[in-house]
């Protein structure tokens, strides 16, 4: 197995990670700009799609949102926590039946036959995750899918400013009483991290060019002392990976950086429009227009966004 894959199942096997995943919308408001967009595409694009993959469906956030389509989806994840709280959502719902849980890491997908499913989606980076198994498990995704795919990947573009603002996430903060222990982290440390803030033109170069935020050995040997790295993470630029969806025989390729529009706006404007339900509607409606703009679509908030055919 690659440190990547076991990098990936030890962080996400955390026993909190399903629960903390399932909030995330209550907590940052990046994450409800980019899901909103996410969800707004699902919604107007299932016209003919019956069967889905959801590869590294996390807590349900889309596999819970298509089963209540009537959808049957599988929802495939490397991680046991994630997939428990899938579970217990999904039987809330009341949807448990039309969906497949399947526990599994996505650089080996052997188990599907080719064109599997009308629709297979991956969101929120679980590709990028792969490293350095990214375009093999694209391609593998490809294969699997009969009518349509869609997935995001870190975003090479969009993650770049956080090496050169390690408050960035400050600015997305809705809840500054929650009891996540990242909120508390990002709100008790600004100061100190502005104080010993310098800007290292060296790092940002280095993952202009290779597309990894992390020391990949650095993390190997943290995972060896057993401790818990961040998964490493390949950051795509937004040709590459246009061309390798491409390459794989994917037609209508269009991208999207869902958060391109929310990063412009400070943390004191955004809580105002979220907690605005007329404001939040119209602002995630001109979001998603604006950020489906292919000029912007490298500074989506963290991830970019791909939609395509296969036939
Ligand atoms: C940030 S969550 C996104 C969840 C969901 N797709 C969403 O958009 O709400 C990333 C998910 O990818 C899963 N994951 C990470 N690496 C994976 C891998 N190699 N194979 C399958 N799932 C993986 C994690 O367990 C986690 O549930």
């Amino acid at each position: 197995m690659d440190y990547s894959t076991k990098i990936s199942e030890r962080m996400w096997n955390q026993p909190d990670k399903g629960e903390l995943e399932a909030e995330r919308e209550q907590t940052f408001i990046d994450d409800i700009v980019q899901k909103a967009h996410i969800q707004k595409e699902l919604l107007s694009n299932h016209d003919g799609i019956k069967t889905v993959f959801d590869g590294g469906a996390g807590s349900g956030r889309f596999s819970i949102l298509l089963a209540k389509q009537g959808l049957n989806v599988t929802h495939f994840d490397i991680s046991q926590p994630m997939i428990d709280k899938a579970r217990q959502l999904a039987k809330k719902e009341g949807v448990q039946d039309r969906i497949t849980f399947v526990k599994g890491a996505l650089e080996d997908l052997s188990a599907f036959n080719d064109r599997s499913f009308d629709l297979v989606m991956s969101f929120d980076s679980p590709i990028s995750y792969t490293y350095p198994k990214q375009e093999e498990t694209i391609k593998e995704l490809v294969r699997i899918a009969d009518k349509r795919i869609m997935i995001s990947v870190s975003s090479r573009l969009g993650a770049l400013p956080y090496l050169s603002n390690p408050i960035q996430k400050n600015q997305f903060i809705l809840d500054k009483d929650s009891k996540d222990e990242w909120v508390k982290w990002c709100l008790n440390s600004r100061d100190q991290m502005v104080e010993s803030f310098s800007f290292n033109k060296e790092s940002l170069f280095k993952t202009y060019e290779n597309g990894l935020m992390c020391d990949v050995e650095e993390a190997k040997k943290a995972y060896d002392r057993g401790e818990v790295p961040w998964s490493i993470s390949y950051h795509f630029m937004p040709d590459e990976l246009k061309e390798i969806l491409a390459r794989y025989g994917v037609k209508n390729i269009s991208l999207a950086g869902p958060g391109a529009f929310a990063r412009t706006i400070p943390n004191e404007i955004l809580i105002k429009i979220m907690n605005d339900p007329k404001q939040k509607e119209e602002f995630l409606e001109f979001s998603h227009m604006y950020d489906s703009n292919p000029y912007v679509c490298g500074m989506g908030k963290d991830n970019l966004f791909a939609k395509g055919e296969i036939k």
